[in-house]
């Protein structure tokens, strides 16, 4: 089975880390993500990521665009990995082992230096081959760096694909069913159910966590129940799961998804487009309600929020503002043992609980507004 390596460049160690990290966390994830120096081209790096499954093209673009970045190229390698393990003490050491290796030829496609975290104060140094590396001129480098010498070992093939599907298996939640692209061939063909596909990136939101499950969960009771809100806001939109799951089954509604972190923005709005609802959920960059449309559009007759306890107490006053009366709000992001302050705080702004569910140690809450 191949490997696919998604290569781009930009300026700055900064952004090229965040980037690197960024798809590190891609669902599916990078299995690696390295930044080189690119080579007589001073405060320019390479950020090279390698996946099992083929990378979401959207996504490469999204994150390009919000890091700064070059287009991604995505190249095919046959997966014929070598491994090649030693240890040593201390950090510069390891770094500068780790970029000795970085420059050898041919190049590892991966390599990564490691605290082992056992107190010893040994870093592990690591790389992958498509061939089996130069024994012997790999061995040399690790005795300059005082580093044990190499275990060197062939890495069985993986069915990655399978091992990624286990992983990331879709997420069912009353009629919605949440998947990533890697899934598109088990969405149920049922018109009574839902899809959505969602590409989680960098932003919070596959289904898999339990505060989404219980939202999506609390969404579908009150659709079963026959409440068609017409003005939705989804508050910490993430990847904008909650807001897509609104507009694709309340086909007349006004539906914002908005977010305090850019990234999630970008995610939001490449996530309602691969859902074939462009135009229908408006994503926008806000703390809180923080946004000349939010407030215009306001009140909300349904509002998501799942984000932490902290700020979904110090948004009740706002939510008891922006929510109509009789309106709605789901709440997640909470303990089960925090669900009675975030309780107290909207009884006090002005709402009446409805129904709780807790999934695993989380809790997801419905409160209507008096
Ligand atoms: C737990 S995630 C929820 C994502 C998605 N709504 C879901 O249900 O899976 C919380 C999101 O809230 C955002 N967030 C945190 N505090 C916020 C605030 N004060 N205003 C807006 N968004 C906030 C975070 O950036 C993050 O994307």
């Amino acid at each position: 089975m191949p490997l696919f390596i998604a290569e781009t460049t930009l300026e700055g160690d900064d952004a090229a880390f965040a980037l690197a990290e960024a798809l590190e966390r891609m669902q599916p994830p990078a299995l690696s993500a390295e930044c080189y120096d690119v080579e007589g081209m001073v405060g320019l790096l390479k950020v090279a990521a390698t996946f099992s499954l083929p990378p979401n093209e959207v996504m490469l673009a999204v994150l390009a665009e919000a890091f700064g970045a070059a287009a991604f190229t995505v190249a095919t390698v046959s997966q014929h990995t070598w491994s090649a393990l030693t240890t040593l003490p201390g950090e510069g050491a390891a770094r500068a082992l780790a970029a000795e290796m970085e420059a050898m030829e041919p190049a590892p496609y991966g390599v990564g230096a490691f605290e082992i975290e056992d107190g010893s104060g040994l870093w592990e140094v690591g790389a992958y081959f498509q061939d089996a590396p130069d024994t012997a001129a790999i061995n040399a480098l690790a005795a300059k760096a005082g580093a044990k010498p190499f275990v060197i070992s062939e890495v069985p093939d993986v069915d990655w694909v399978a091992h990624v599907r286990r992983e990331l298996a879709p997420v069912e939640a009353g009629r919605f069913f949440v998947y990533g692209s890697h899934d598109a061939d088990r969405v149920p063909q049922d018109p009574a159910r839902v899809p959505l596909q969602i590409e989680a990136t960098v932003a919070f939101g596959t289904g898999h966590h339990g505060t989404t499950l219980g939202c999506l969960r609390a969404f579908d009771r009150l659709l079963t129940e026959g409440i068609r809100p017409v003005k939705v806001a989804d508050i910490g939109a993430g990847t904008a799961v909650l807001a897509i799951a609104a507009a694709a089954t309340l086909p007349e509604a006004l539906v914002i998804a908005s977010d305090i972190d850019e990234v999630a923005v970008d995610v939001s709005e490449a996530n309602v487009a691969i859902n074939g609802l462009d135009g229908r959920v408006e994503c926008l960059e806000a703390a809180g309600f923080a946004h000349p449309r939010l407030h215009e559009a306001s009140p909300y007759d349904l509002i998501f929020a799942n984000i932490l306890k902290g700020p979904l107490i110090e948004l009740a006053p706002d939510m008891g503002q922006h929510c109509a009366p009789g309106g709605l709000v789901i709440l997640s992001g909470l303990l089960a043992v925090q669900a009675e302050a975030v309780t107290a705080a909207y009884v006090q702004a002005g709402f009446t609980p409805v129904s709780r569910e807790d999934i695993g140690e989380w809790s997801a809450l419905v409160l209507n507004r008096n």
